[in-house]
């Protein structure tokens, strides 16, 4: 039997081992999901805090349970920071991370740093599938080479595959089984392999033709989110000057049964993705000597969001003869969106920075992070506040940042002194409340 034929069966009848490389908010419900459909599954990251706590099958996500991890461990889910171990297995699944340089430029040193840990383990008969989004040509220019300088011929004795995640952390309307998941390979051979490695824990698998098709598939779905935010944050700016709800418009418009998606304003862009994205293309485009004049404005007008809040609260404040510089400010809600507790470039951070930078005396709340976590770009050594009646009236502004389901809206709405409310969670107009 072929090499190829050997690896496809191993898939579709399960005594595959499946290696994940990275443990994140990818790898690990993807590893999850490996050992729950039968599947022995080796996990790895440079942290040594995840195989530890996934061996006393413990969680280190809110949103992914302890028993759903104890449960894999149970069906034969380990974790190592031992790489020698990748031989093992028989598919290398990489979901590092992939963010930008302080210029804005993509950062593809963790997928190139994995490979290069990887390529003294390989070994015939194996398909490496990187996870990680990133710019088209990836997969062909960095990943190909360094497996062929290995010695192996790419579709022949070993295999190689992109395959976008589209991971939505919190999102309980769909779980890794159910979401389509696109999937190319190298050559025939490789996305052969590639949809048997994933038939068997994803209803439906979306074959393309080319990695970079992959690679590019995953940007334009993130891009159109940038985008279509962006629209409707100009759109939101323009009805507040005209005292236009843009909350009513928007759920007006969306009564249209074709030809409109809803989306929704708020204080800026955050995530590991949408915010960062763009930018792998747009630095990818100008190698071809093209612009992307449309995904760059989006960009601008989402990062001056926050700047646009700031000057909500400043307006706020006025209208209590108060000023941002010596102000009490609590911000509701650190993390980038609701329910969940990831901080990444979240926009609560930036707009409590520069509050910070014009004096304010800002404090946060929000369940999700008893202590403010570190960050690469802020330093806020503070602890979340409880939130109470009483604490709420100890501040000159109050922000809602995000709107956690957690969080009291009645109490917030009753006891704070002004409320400047970024999410559009109060739907009624009251003197203290400032949309933003
Ligand atoms: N978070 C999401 O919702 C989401 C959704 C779709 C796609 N993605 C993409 O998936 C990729 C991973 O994102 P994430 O959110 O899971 O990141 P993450 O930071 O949560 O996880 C990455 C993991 O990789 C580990 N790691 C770093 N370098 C490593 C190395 N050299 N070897 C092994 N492990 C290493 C880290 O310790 C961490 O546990 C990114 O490219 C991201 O853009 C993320």
């Amino acid at each position: 039997m072929s090499i190829k034929k050997q690896a496809i069966r191993k898939f579709q009848d399960r005594s595959a081992v499946i290696g994940i490389i990275g443990l994140g908010y990818v790898g690990l419900p993807l590893a999850l999901r490996y050992a729950e459909a039968g599947y022995t599954v080796l996990g790895f990251d440079v942290d040594p805090v995840k195989p530890e706590k996934i061996a006393a099958g413990l969680t280190y996500f809110q949103h992914i349970p302890d028993e759903r991890v104890s449960e894999a461990v149970e069906a034969g889910f380990s974790a190592t920071t031992d790489f020698s171990r990748t031989n093992e297995a028989d598919a290398l699944i990489i979901c590092v991370p992939t963010p930008l340089k302080e210029h804005r430029e993509p950062d593809i040193s963790f997928v190139t740093d994995t490979m290069d840990t990887l390529t003294p383990y390989l070994r015939p008969g194996q398909v490496v599938s990187l996870e990680s989004t990133t710019y088209p040509g990836t997969t062909e220019e960095e990943l190909r080479p360094r497996m062929e300088q290995a010695g192996f011929t790419i579709g022949e004795d070993a295999f190689l595959v992109y395959s976008p995640e589209r991971e939505d952390p919190g999102n309980s309307r769909f779980t890794t089984r159910t979401i389509p998941k696109v999937v190319s390979g190298s050559t025939p051979a490789c996305l052969a392999v590639g949809t048997a490695l994933y038939s068997g824990v994803i209803d439906q698998v979306v074959p393309v033709t080319s990695t970079q098709a992959a690679e590019m598939t995953k940007l334009l779905e993130n891009i159109h989110r940038a985008v279509n935010i962006g629209l409707v944050n100009e759109m939101k700016v323009v009805a507040d000057r005209m005292d236009i709800d843009i909350y009513e418009v928007i759920d007006a418009a969306a009564t249209k049964p074709f030809g409109f998606v809803p989306y929704y304003p708020g204080p800026g862009l955050g995530g590991h993705c949408i915010p960062i994205d763009p930018f792998y293309l747009t630095w990818k485009a100008r190698e071809y000597g093209v612009n992307t004049r449309f995904i760059e404005l989006a960009g601008e007008v989402n990062s001056s969001m926050p700047r646009w809040v700031v000057g909500k609260i400043t307006d706020a404040l006025n209208s209590a003869s108060k000023s941002v510089n010596g102000s009490r400010v609590l911000m509701l809600g650190i993390a980038y969106k609701k329910n969940i507790d990831d901080v990444r470039e979240s926009p609560s951070v930036e707009i409590m920075q520069q509050l910070r930078q014009r004096g304010a005396r800002v404090e946060y709340c929000d369940p999700y992070f008893p202590q403010f976590p570190p960050m690469r770009s802020y330093n806020f050594d503070l602890e979340s506040r409880v939130l109470t009646a009483a604490m709420l009236r100890d501040y000159d502004c109050v922000v809602i940042g995000v709107d956690h389901d957690c969080f009291d809206y009645e109490l917030i709405l009753k006891e704070a002194r002004l409320l400047v409310d970024t999410r559009g969670r109060v739907k009624e107009k009251h003197a203290h409340v400032f949309r933003a």
